[in-house]
C-alpha cells in the first residue's frame, strides 16, 4: 500500500509535489479545530501527519493517533508534546537551518523600524501628514554604538550577531537565558573577541535592544515578565521573533504605555493570531504576523524538507531531522 499523508494546510509545490509522487497526500484548506485534527490523526488513515506551528498536537491526540510521524514544517516544535510522542512511539521531525538567515534578517528588521519608528513615520505620509522636511520630524535613535542583547546564542541569534555588528552594534548573549551556562571560546568560534558573553541579570540590565532567541520550554515562559520589564532600560527595546509565550504580552503592554521601557518589535504574540489588549494602539511598536521564515525560497525549502522527513517516517526510516530519534526504539 502506498503511504498515506495528511497536509494541516497548502504548502508550496516543492513539498506537496514529493509527496504525491511517494502516495495519496490529504491538504485541508481550512484550519483544523483540535477535535477535528485528533480524529483525523486517530482515523488510521494517514501514515503520516505534516503539521505548522499552529496545531496543537498535544497528548490526548498523540495517544489515540495511528500514525509513525509528525512532520512539523517549522524549526520550531513547542506545538507538539515530544515526551508523549516519543511515549506512544510517534516520530517527530523539524526543519531546522533554511530558515536561519530569513529570521535574522526580520529580528534586524525589526530592531531598524523601532529605532527609526518606520511605522509611525510610514503612517504619517500615506495619511497626507507629511508637510516637507522639518529638523525635527520623527526623530528616533541609533543603532550603531548601542547594545544588543541576545538571549540564545544558537544559529539565529548568531545570524542576528553578523548582521548587528555590521551595523556598528555592540553585541552582548546569554546563552540559555536565565540560567548560566560557560561559552568555550571553541563555541565562540568566529565570534571570539566581537561579541560578549554575560549574565541574564546583566543582559536584561545593559541591553538597548533585547532579542530573543530561545525556544519556547517550560523554563522560558514569560522569561520576559513584569520584573524583567522593570529591570530594563528607559529606552530599551524588546525584539521577539522566537515564540510569543516567552515574552508576558500584558506586562509588556503596560511597561510600553508607562515605562519603564522604550519600545518593542514583534513577530510572534503570545496567544497568536490575538493580541494583548491595547499593544495594537501603542504607536512605539512593530507588530509584523509571524513571517521571520516568510520568503518565496525559504518557504519552499522548509516545505521540501517537511516532505523529505515525512516520506522517511513513512518508510519507517529516521528521517534527516529527527527531533525525538528514540521514539521508534
Ligand atoms: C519556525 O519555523 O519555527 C517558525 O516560527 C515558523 O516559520
Amino acid at each position: 500500500m502506498s503511504a498515506r499523508f495528511l497536509v494541516t494546510a497548502p504548502i508550496p509545490s516543492p513539498g506537496l509535489d514529493l509527496l504525491r509522487c511517494a502516495g495519496e497526500v490529504t491538504v485541508l484548506q481550512d484550519q483544523p479545530d483540535s477535535a477535528f485534527l485528533r480524529h483525523l490523526c486517530a482515523s488510521g488513515n494517514f501514515d503520516v501527519v505534516l503539521t505548522h506551528t499552529r496545531d496543537v498536537i498535544d497528548a490526548p491526540l498523540l495517544e489515540q493517533a495511528q500514525l509513525r510521524g509528525v512532520a512539523n514544517n517549522a524549526v520550531g516544535f513547542n506545538n507538539v508534546d515530544i515526551a508523549a510522542a516519543t511515549a506512544n512511539n510517534t516520530m517527530v521531525a523539524n526543519t531546522p537551518g533554511v530558515l536561519t538567515a530569513a529570521t535574522a534578517d526580520i529580528a534586524m528588521l525589526l530592531i531598524l523600524g523601532t529605532a527609526r519608528r518606520v511605522v509611525e513615520a510610514d503612517t504619517m505620509v500615506r495619511e497626507g501628514r507629511f508637510h516637507g522636511w522639518e529638523p525635527g520630524l520623527m526623530l528616533g535613535s541609533d543603532v550603531s554604538g548601542r547594545v544588543l542583547g541576545l538571549a540564545g546564542f544558537g544559529r539565529i541569534a548568531r545570524a542576528t550577531a553578523h548582521r548587528a555588528l555590521a551595523f556598528g552594534m555592540d553585541v552582548i548573549f546569554t546563552p540559555r537565558p536565565p540560567v548560566h551556562r560557560e561559552v568555550s571560546l571553541t563555541e565562540l568560534g568566529e565570534f571570539a573577541g566581537k561579541v560578549k558573553q554575560v549574565r541574564w541579570n546583566e543582559l536584561v540590565e545593559h541591553s538597548d535592544f533585547l532579542s530573543l532567541h530561545v525556544p519556547l520550554t517550560d523554563g522560558t515562559r514569560h522569561l520576559v515578565n513584569a520584573s524583567v520589564l522593570s529591570r530594563m532600560k528607559s529606552e530599551a527595546v524588546v525584539i521577539n521573533t522566537a515564540r510569543g509565550p516567552i515574552v508576558d504580552e500584558a506586562a509588556l503592554v503596560q511597561a510600553l504605555k508607562n515605562g519603564p521601557i522604550g519600545g518593542a518589535g514583534l513577530d510572534v504574540y503570545e496567544h497568536e493570531p490575538a493580541l494583548a489588549p491595547g499593544l495594537a494602539e501603542l504607536p512605539n511598536t512593530v507588530l509584523l504576523p509571524h513571517i521571520g521564515s516568510a520568503t518565496v525560497r525559504v518557504r519552499g525549502e522548509m516545505a521540501r524538507l517537511s516532505a523529505l522527513n515525512a516520506l522517511a517516517m513513512a518508510r519507517g526510516e529516521l528521517p534527516p531531522h529527527p527531533v525525538n530519534p528514540g521514539a521508534w526504539d
